[in-house]
């Protein structure tokens, strides 16, 4: 596993807080009647501007033929991850995702809310909540003598709780010079199992969920979204472990 020192991890937090910005400023500044490749182009500009580059442009993931050609993802409704920014206008009760991430001095810093259009559905709002509060619970777990397998495990039960299911497949990563490192983290998982949390580590936990079955399916733009159409909502932070626990890097 690639450990950071705390030198290293100092960089990513002035990272994380420049990635913070940016998000915050486009949660802000998403709605109706606006095209989400408007907010790729800010996106763009913002990360330059903070003397930053972004991750995902040009940037090939696995299981992906090509290369990713924006700065941001923005995934509506149904669809969970990889959504392309396009000329598709903003409406009111869309349920976007967007999902950020920077190279700041040699080190990615990787991020995701949810934003909701105008009115959304009590249970888009229920799947929201339910899905931030993963992220939360999942955070909690990420410390030195626990595994991923509490990680994973506090954002299964999250799910259950609120009647919601973990977008199958779709998971978190460690996160550092390379955007995806090793561990895979998963959004399920049996407390106690799994990969030992030690200090030094940085991961981005990522929870997806959906207001239907678990099951997901890749679209025409290598996007991945749900099979049977419901709703999705993403959280994600990219988190330190230290020696007094997890600290999120991804916050102002
Ligand atoms: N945040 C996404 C993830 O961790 C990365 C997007 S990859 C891109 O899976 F290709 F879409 F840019
Ligand atoms: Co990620």
């Amino acid at each position: 596993m690639n450990l950071k020192t705390p030198e290293e991890i100092k960089i990513m937090r002035e990272g994380g807080r420049r990635l913070a910005e940016v998000l915050a400023t486009l949660a802000r500044e998403a709605r109706e009647g606006m095209t989400t490749r408007a907010l790729d182009r800010r996106a763009y500009q913002m990360i330059h501007a903070l003397g930053a580059k972004p991750s995902f442009l040009n940037y090939r993931p696995a299981g992906a033929r090509k290369a990713y050609p924006y700065t941001l993802c923005a995934s509506m409704n149904r669809v969970v991850v990889h959504g392309q920014p396009s000329d598709y206008v903003l409406r009111d009760g869309d349920l976007l995702k967007l999902d950020l991430g920077l190279v700041y001095k040699g080190f990615h810093t990787d991020s995701a809310i949810t934003v909701p259009i105008g009115a959304v559905s009590r249970d888009a709002k229920r799947l929201m909540r339910a899905t931030e509060e993963a992220l939360d619970a999942g955070i909690l777990e990420a410390h030195a003598g626990n595994t991923l397998g509490d990680v994973g495990a506090a954002i299964e039960k999250t799910a259950k709780k609120n009647r919601c299911a973990v977008a199958e497949g779709l998971t978190g990563h460690g996160v550092g010079r390379e955007l995806h490192e090793e561990p895979t983290v998963w959004n399920t998982g049996r407390a106690g199992k799994g990969e030992p949390i030690v200090e030094g580590l940085v991961i981005a936990i990522e929870p997806m969920f959906t207001l239907g079955k678990g099951a997901i399916a890749q679209i025409r733009d290598e996007s991945w979204a749900t099979a049977d159409g419901s709703l999705s909502a993403h959280f994600e932070h990219t988190v330190a472990i230290t020696e007094d626990g997890p600290e999120i890097l991804t916050v102002a």
